[in-house]
């Protein structure tokens, strides 16, 4: 294979032999991949884009001012078909936006994420995770790991720190689910939003008519910057949407795929209640072999640039893998292998660049404190079926397990 010669995607279903969850590519697919920096992939909705895998390749993408994250723009890398371009509300989505559009929201909010207010809420945190393993104790066993603990922690926690009611959490995930998953028709599309922009709407607007203001960061951002004029208060629906999908999702299926991987790896899952203080290290390694964001991040160029000696015209697409970056073996020394590493903390599951996770430091605290209680509480768990016939989510841009049955 040449570097001009398209190719299909290989992480993209359908597949002849479905990989298993941690395989992120196939050796056969490996060495082709390996051999080239740069190649040029189809996509799913026609089209190719340049698809770069190396470590240092994807970090020089992210951090090019000459890329937009815009997926409107000409030539940009669609996995699924979008909504007419006036059809879509983006206000507020700030992770589609570039340049000062994009800073202008996000420094709203970075105080809000610093890892010092995150510390504050550790208690909190830990209170959720152990409330959520009581009662996945006293109604099992056995029990679906993923509705039992791994979705509900992320998801109260990210209520509480909005402050979005947790009982309707049926209503906003399957709604999240749904703008996730690539496979979505684009109706089903188009009424999520619709929907969960209508939820947020009501919700922001008693926010911002409330007599006692709650102590939550909608309720602030509602006071301190829709009633001085800085926010627009359909902005901020946007804001509460993308902090609402994003903040759950991914933390999510990290907990449920960890848990899956560190049952098959019983010496670390040990390690985790003998040795907690190596907990962070752990995460920051779960973090790198999983990437649970397989679809890579997606960009468009807006000038020529050049990555690993490619030209890359302004209009072409771009995507950088950072599940395969993950695994580069000029950054991490057994990229292939699970175990603690100092290399772990260079990995890019976080992205990097401007649009670098926001909510990083909650995520990291959510995985720490959750899989180190987990270890604590059920030493003894199990997984009650083969490990190669938990479900999985081959469909969403969030990948992970849809269930994880266990018992104790
Ligand atoms: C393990 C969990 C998580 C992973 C793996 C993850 C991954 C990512 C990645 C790769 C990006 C970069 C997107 C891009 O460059 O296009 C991102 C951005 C973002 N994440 Fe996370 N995330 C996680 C948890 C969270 C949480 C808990 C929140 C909630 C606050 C959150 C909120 C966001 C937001 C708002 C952005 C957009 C930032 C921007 O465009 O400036 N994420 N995340």
């Amino acid at each position: 294979m040449t570097a001009t010669a398209t190719t299909d995607l290989p992480m993209f279903p359908p597949e002849e032999r479905p990989r298993g969850p941690f395989e992120i590519l196939r050796d056969e697919d490996r060495k082709r991949w390996e051999s080239n920096r740069v190649s040029r992939v189809r996509l799913p909705t026609g089209g190719w884009a340049w698809l770069l895998t190396r470590h240092a390749d994807v970090r020089q993408l992210l951090r090019n001012p000459y890329v937009s994250s815009d997926s409107n723009r000409p030539g940009f890398p669609l996995l699924r078909e979008l909504l007419p371009p006036d059809e879509q509300d983006r206000r507020g989505a700030f992770i589609v936006m570039d340049g000062a559009e994009h800073a202008r929201l996000r420094r709203m909010l970075t105080a809000e994420f610093m890892i010092k207010n995150i510390r504050r809420i550790e208690p909190l945190i830990r209170q959720t995770v152990v409330d959520a393993l009581d009662a996945m104790r006293a109604a099992g066993p056995p029990a679906d790991l993923v509705t039992s603990f791994a979705l509900p922690v992320p998801s109260m926690v990210i209520c509480h720190l909005l402050g979005v009611p947790y009982a309707d959490h049926d209503f906003f995930q399957s709604r999240s689910g749904t703008l996730l998953d690539r496979t979505a028709p684009l109706e089903d599309i188009r009424s999520a939003i619709d929907e969960l922009r209508g939820y947020l709407r009501d919700l922001v607007d008693a926010k911002r008519t409330a007599v006692e203001p709650g102590d939550d960061l909608l309720s602030r951002l509602a006071t301190e910057r829709v009633a001085t004029g800085e926010l627009e208060p359909e902005e901020l629906v946007g804001v509460a949407l993308l902090l609402l999908v994003a903040g759950h999702e991914t933390t999510a299926n990290m907990i449920g795929l960890s848990t899956l991987l560190l049952l098959q790896h019983p010496e670390q899952f040990a390690a985790l209640r003998e040795r907690p203080e190596q907990a962070e290290d752990l995460v920051e390694e779960l973090l790198r072999y999983l990437s649970v964001i397989r679809t890579g991040l997606l960009r468009v160029a807006v000038r020529d640039i050049e990555i690993a000696g490619q030209l890359i015209r302004a209009g072409d697409g771009v995507i950088g893998m950072l599940s395969l970056a993950n695994r580069d073996p000029e950054v991490f020394t057994d990229p292939e292998g699970f175990g603690l590493s100092p290399a772990a903390h260079q990995h890019l599951a976080f992205g990097f660049g401007v649009h670098q996770c926001i909510g990083q430091p909650l995520a990291r605290a959510e995985l720490r404190i959750a899989l180190v209680e987990l270890a604590h509480r059920f030493p003894g768990l199990a997984l009650t079926v083969d490990p190669a016939d938990v479900p999985v989510r081959d469909n969403s841009v969030v990948y992970g397990v849809t269930r994880l049955p266990v018992t104790w």
